[in-house]
């Protein structure tokens, strides 16, 4: 018997020669996107929402890459921390505030501005007011629920909360007024007008800086664009737009993810293909695997037909999606080989046809990429 003496070297590094699951960040992309949301808000102060991880693209990288925003936007403060710690010194808001009453001295110490959209916070907030001396007063960014009904008050609380603040002496006096749209990506819907009015109706006696717009609504609602936008999706080139891709808007993909093609054989008519047969071929034709799967974090749900980017060309995803791969129909003159690089988003194939022909959003197959896939910054 022969005895392998070693062969875990030779194993890791070939890892980084092989080239499956990868995804490539355009740091250039990232800032381009900043750029047109400055375009369309020339007066609103910009915070860039790089919550949950950067929507998949590594919150450090993205914070650095976006150095001409005015502020980071988290939702978790361990995110706020992360930023800190990567020598962040720009704003950081934590978009639901806090959660737990123990974070709010920390809050104070690392300059994060915090959402308040609760009784529960307010009164947390006072009663750290009389607890400690907190040297450095913390800006707040008070929600209003104008018609999302997820995080927000009420209008009518509007008036006594803006008193209680500007009594606490742990709060900064400026007070920033935000709401959140439900369906700003749904061109021509009247419940974007009815929640504006809402918000004037809310705001108009205080002379605070306002702040409505996400990406969507920086898109297309100009009287959505205040003082302070919000954009998250489209600064990674995506339209959450309905129908739209980021291209439409002039966004370019942050992210192009490909991996390679480890098969390509030769199938006959009636073949079936995959995981419970959900496909056959009509004809005989070739069929590429390329390493790539849920394992990866493409999304199972991805139909039949889903585009994959093959060579130059869209070929459609057939069968269903495993854990490591997922089966193409390359056609019967497909020359296509081992090895050759497939691109399942990003660069020549927008991710929204990928999200629409799996049920889903960008946003979510963006997060949802898994510690398999390497990264790879330009
Ligand atoms: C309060 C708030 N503002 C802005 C955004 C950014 O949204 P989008 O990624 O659609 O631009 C989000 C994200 O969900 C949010 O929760």
């Amino acid at each position: 018997m022969r005895v392998l003496t070693s062969p875990i070297i030779i194993a890791s590094n070939h890892y980084h020669i092989m080239k499956t699951a990868l995804a490539q960040v355009d740091l250039s992309a990232l800032k381009h996107n900043l750029a047109q949301v400055k375009k369309l808000a020339r007066r609103s102060k910009v915070m860039a929402v790089c919550k949950a991880n950067g929507y998949g693209h590594g919150l450090v990288k993205v914070a650095q890459a976006l150095d001409d925003a005015d502020a980071f936007g988290v939702a978790r403060i361990e995110e706020a921390h992360k930023l800190r710690s990567a020598g962040i010194i720009k704003t950081i808001v934590l978009l639901e505030g806090f959660f737990e009453a123990k974070d709010i001295a920390s809050i104070a110490v690392n300059q994060f501005e915090t959402v308040v959209h609760s009784e529960q916070q307010l009164r947390e907030l006072e009663q750290a007011a009389a607890l400690y001396k907190i040297d450095r007063p913390i800006k707040v960014w008070l929600k209003i629920d104008t018609g999302m009904s997820r995080l927000g008050i009420d209008l009518s609380q509007v008036e006594s909360f803006i008193s209680r603040l500007k009594a606490c002496p742990c709060i900064h006096p400026e007070i920033i007024l935000m709401t959140h749209l439900a369906c700003a990506d749904e061109l021509g819907n009247d419940y974007n007008q009815y929640q504006l009015a809402q918000f004037q109706q809310a705001s108009s006696a205080y002379s605070f800086a306002h702040s409505i717009a996400n990406s969507a609504a920086t898109m297309v609602l100009e009287s959505a664009r205040q003082d302070w936008v919000r954009p998250g999706i489209m600064l990674y080139g995506v339209s959450p737009i309905e129908r739209e891709t980021g291209q439409d808007r002039n966004l370019k993909p942050a992210m192009t993810l490909s991996s390679q093609l480890i098969s390509v054989k030769t199938i006959k008519a009636n073949t079936n293909v995959g995981y419970g047969s959900t496909w056959q071929s009509s004809q005989q034709t070739q069929l590429g695997v390329v390493a790539i799967g849920y394992g990866d974090g493409y999304p199972r749900h991805a139909k039949n037909g889903t585009p994959v980017l093959i060579n130059g060309r869209i070929v459609p995803l057939v069968g269903r999606v495993s854990m490591d791969m997922i089966t193409v129909d390359l056609g019967s003159d497909a020359t296509d080989k081992i090895g050759d690089t497939a691109i399942l988003w990003g660069e020549g194939l927008p991710i929204e046809k990928v999200a629409e022909s799996a049920d889903t959003i960008a946003y979510e197959i963006l997060c949802q990429l898994t510690s398999r896939v390497r990264w790879v910054y330009n």
